[in-house]
């Protein structure tokens, strides 16, 4: 059994810390220390992050790195990257890192190196994604394919939808990309009702096979492909394929294996587009981005492994939100891109971050003491500015918040030079959030004085300055791997297993005896109130 994490004299150190260092604003943080900026300062790759906005001294950085080591987070760091079973609960290595090592490199589980698949696996991809896009590839009538759905829900959905939507300016433009993944049969309607089955390719996307939501969804549009052709089952081979780690019920739902493009149990459906899962991202930008993307995930990788501690961005991004966490008692962490094209990243980050360290269980077993993962949100910062931003900087709660932004558009999406105006908004926001405005400014105004105590802002909101020259595949990698490892370090403070997802089981197995009571109208043995509702759900059903 690990010892108690708040029983380490780190951790106590902290607490000590945080209450001397309370009363301590930004403003004189930087008026006392004017190196403050150049120091707080770290890069990855592409990736520049400045983290002097945040409520830190080196103190407290030297105290959360004392932390990190007694807790032996770069030890779990590198038995993930070695291929160890760290994922306890489910006895399961955790390697996606693996997804994007170099062929030359070696990982073994269970003795067996599992690079030489991770490639196989890529070429097969590479070459079904080169002949959709030329249109060797064709629908069972002979017609090119113009249309892709992804169907899958969570890891199987909102990686490759995440990553299509930033990478959108790399596509292929004369095809079209959708994703499906809500049962709500609206979804698949809305997706498929302009189309030409003859022209549309769906891809199958479930690590298990077995999710609900996505084989009802692909039962349908198997349904509708057929009612389109003909009912010719022949033509399922050209209109469906499939992504998954079950091959058997792949054949049993009717797709050829052949079509099939597998993964392994090692990744996690969180961690996943960068394996097959992201076979409709890669027929979308095509097999060489796609391999730049890997390239970024890569470099990331290598920074979060030999980086020193002090340098070593995924450590120093995981300990400073876990000083709000558990320090402050910040409840959230806003993640605001300022980047149209970024514009799922959040929700993709909700599903990382929120399932990964969504636990109240040690590794042990025992219950934690601690508080764990935050709640993740935010949508692209100058939408959010006219929206829920007030709250962030005059409500009453701290709101620790991510800001990324780019140097320069993506080439030729911004003809009429706007970058500048988005960026004003990016730096004025942070600027704004951790030094605020004083009275004597508000007055020094000639603000009328009832106005006054409104119109100043207390400022000392903590924010992440993240920029890279510009979006890119390699970019994007570089960022997914930056969140991914954040929350891995996290889970490693809290001593939680981030690879698990027990929690959203519950809910599924209900769901699963409710269904049939819907429709059959037997006696209920429910609590009163889900009793009542699926009755009064039954009588609307029925009138
Ligand atoms: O939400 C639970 C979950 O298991 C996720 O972890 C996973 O990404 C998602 O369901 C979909 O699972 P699958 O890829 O097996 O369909």
């Amino acid at each position: 059994m690990t010892e108690k994490l708040t029983d380490l004299p780190q951790w106590k150190a902290l607490e000590a810390h945080h209450a001397e260092f309370d009363k301590v604003n930004l403003r004189e943080l930087f008026d006392t220390d004017p190196g403050r900026a150049e120091r707080y300062f770290a890069q990855a790759g592409d990736l520049s992050v400045d983290y002097s906005k945040h409520l830190v001294s080196d103190e407290t950085l030297r105290l959360l790195l004392d932390l990190a080591k007694a807790r032996g987070v770069f030890e779990l760091r590198d038995r993930m990257f070695a291929g160890e079973k760290v994922n306890l609960t489910e006895d399961r290595a955790v390697l996606h890192v693996a997804l994007r090592a170099p062929a030359t490199e070696r990982i073994e589980v269970d003795g067996e190196d599992v690079v030489p698949a991770v490639h196989e696996v890529l070429h097969r991809m590479s070459a079904f994604a080169s002949r959709v896009r030329s249109g060797e590839w064709t629908g069972a009538t002979g017609k090119r394919i113009k249309t892709v759905v992804n169907i899958g829900i969570g890891g199987s959905d909102l990686g490759p939808a995440m990553a299509y939507e930033a990478l959108r300016a790399y596509t292929k433009r004369d095809m079209q990309f959708r994703f499906v993944s809500n049962v709500d049969g609206a979804d698949l309607y809305e997706a498929t009702q302009d189309l030409d089955p003859e022209e549309t390719l769906f891809v199958v996307s479930s690590k298990t096979f077995t999710t609900v939501e996505t084989i009802t969804n692909a039962t349908s549009a198997k349904k509708w492909l057929l009612a389109g052709l003909g009912g010719d089952e022949a033509a399922i081979a050209k209109h469906f394929v499939a992504v998954s780690t079950n091959d058997k019920a792949v054949a049993e739902f009717g797709i050829d294996t052949e079509n099939m493009f597998g993964f392994w149990d090692w990744v996690g459906g969180r961690y996943s587009y960068d394996s097959a899962i992201g076979l409709s991202l890669m027929i979308a930008i095509g097999p060489e981005r796609f391999e730049e993307m890997l390239g970024g995930f890569h470099t990331v990788d290598q920074h979060f492994r030999t980086a020193p501690a002090e340098r070593n961005l995924p450590l120093l991004m995981g300990l400073i939100g876990l000083w709000y966490r558990d320090f402050w008692d910040a409840q959230t962490l806003a993640v605001l891109p300022y980047s149209h094209y970024l514009s799922k990243f959040t929700a993709y980050l909700q599903q990382l971050d929120m399932e990964s360290n969504g636990k109240s269980t040690r590794r042990d077993g025992e219950p934690v003491e601690w508080e764990t993962g935050p709640i993740v949100w935010g949508t692209p910062g100058t939408n959010g500015q006219h929206a829920y931003y007030q709250l962030i900087h005059q409500g009453t709660a701290l709101i620790p918040a991510d800001f990324i932004g780019f140097d320069r558009a993506i080439e030729g999406t911004d003809p009429f030079g706007q970058q500048d105006a988005l960026m004003a908004n990016f730096f004025a926001q942070t600027e704004a959030l951790a030094f605020g405005k004083t009275r004597e400014q508000v007055q020094a105004e000639g603000v009328p004085a009832a106005q006054v105590p409104h119109r100043t802002f207390r400022g000392n909101h903590p924010t992440t300055t993240l920029t890279a020259p510009r979006l890119t595949p390699s970019v994007l990698g570089q960022l997914v791997a930056l969140y991914e490892h954040k929350v891995f370090v996290q889970g490693a403070v809290w001593d939680i297993d981030s690879f698990d997802q027990w929690g959203v089981e519950l809910g599924k197995v209900l769901a699963k005896k409710i269904e049939p009571e819907l429709s059959s109208g037997g006696e209920l043995h429910h609590d009163s109130s889900t009793n009542a509702a699926i009755e009064r759900y039954r009588g609307d059903r029925a009138a």
